[in-house]
């Protein structure tokens, strides 16, 4: 049987409402931007672990507007729904939630979901609305599926951080779980905006994640080694990309995304952004003591 694919709020909340008065298990959520790839896939199939046989997955495949900036790429960005719920129908999802944007905004919508303390660095200090957006859009999510369990992938580090974040100082009832970042074969992170890399930029992309690995590398022969000196070694090695350029390229504790000064004493991540023609690419590292290192 091909997986329901619904589009309107308000089937979607009597679809599941229905489910579970059958069904009162968990209710696992992936949110998406479609143009699926092997990586969402690696969360889908974690949230139907999460959700067990008789629990219930849900995709929400949105394109969602409101975190994009003017001169983002909104338009080009790949739309697929055909194959993408086949990709969610091999995983053992359930549903997609697939709206179109009338379907999320009010022509007249006015509010805000802008959070103040860590999305302001890394990818929030260049792009200044996008997680006013992915706040705004995750909280619609939350409050149009009622999720158990909401799952978001490590690539994008301080997005998860945000979730994190709002959930607990919005009290929203859903437990936030992290997935690993999927790469293809030579180490590149997967992202739908690989497949806007000229044929050179993506033979030069996977010295981003060689660049990061260099860095925890050298951390874990020298862990007495200053922040600063980590930074110089990654960023030279960032600069070899001849065809990318730097954003930023950041070491914060991985907690409170807080610069690191000193020795590193807690679990940190090393990230960055790097601009390519026509892609802005992201990926980081996790080190420290106590840090899972794969
Ligand atoms: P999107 O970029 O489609 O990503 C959806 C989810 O897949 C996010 O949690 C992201 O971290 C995860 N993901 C992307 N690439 C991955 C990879 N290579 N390995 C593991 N997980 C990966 O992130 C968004 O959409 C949006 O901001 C969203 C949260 C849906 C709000 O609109």
């Amino acid at each position: 049987m091909p997986i329901t694919v619904l589009s309107k709020v308000s089937e979607t909340r009597m679809h599941l409402s229905a489910r579970r008065q059958e069904k009162p298990r968990n209710v696992v959520l992936v949110p998406t931007m479609g143009a699926l790839h092997e990586g969402h896939a690696q969360l889908i199939r974690q949230a139907r672990e999460l959700a067990g046989d008789e629990g219930t997955v849900v995709v929400s495949i949105f394109v969602n507007p409101t975190q994009f900036g003017p001169n983002e790429d909104l338009d080009r960005y790949p739309r697929s729904l055909d194959r993408d719920s086949e990709v969610c129908q091999d995983c053992g999802a359930d549903l997609i939630f697939a709206p179109g944007s009338a379907d999320m905004y009010a022509p007249d919508h006015s509010f805000d979901a802008r959070e103040t303390g860590l999305s302001m660095g890394l990818c929030g200090a260049s792009r200044s609305g996008h997680f006013p957006g992915v706040c705004l859009v995750v909280l619609k999510l939350f409050n149009i599926v009622h999720p158990t369990h909401a799952v978001f992938g490590k690539k994008d580090y301080q997005q998860l951080a945000v979730i994190r974040r709002l959930v607990r100082d919005l009290n929203v009832p859903v437990e936030i779980v992290g997935g690993e970042t999927v790469r293809e074969e030579d180490g590149l992170a997967m992202s739908s905006r690989n497949a806007n890399l000229t044929d050179a930029e993506r033979r030069d992309a996977p010295g981003i994640q060689e660049a990061l690995q260099a860095g925890r590398a050298r951390w874990e022969k020298l862990p007495d080694i200053a922040p600063g000196l980590l930074i110089r070694l990654v960023r030279s090695r960032l600069e070899q990309i001849s065809s990318g350029e730097i954003d930023y390229l950041e070491l914060v504790d991985g907690e409170t995304l807080h610069s690191v000064h000193g020795v590193i004493e807690k679990p940190v991540v090393m990230a960055t952004a790097m601009f390519f023609s026509k892609a802005r690419l992201i990926d980081n590292i996790e080190f420290g003591p106590k840090a899972q290192t794969g």
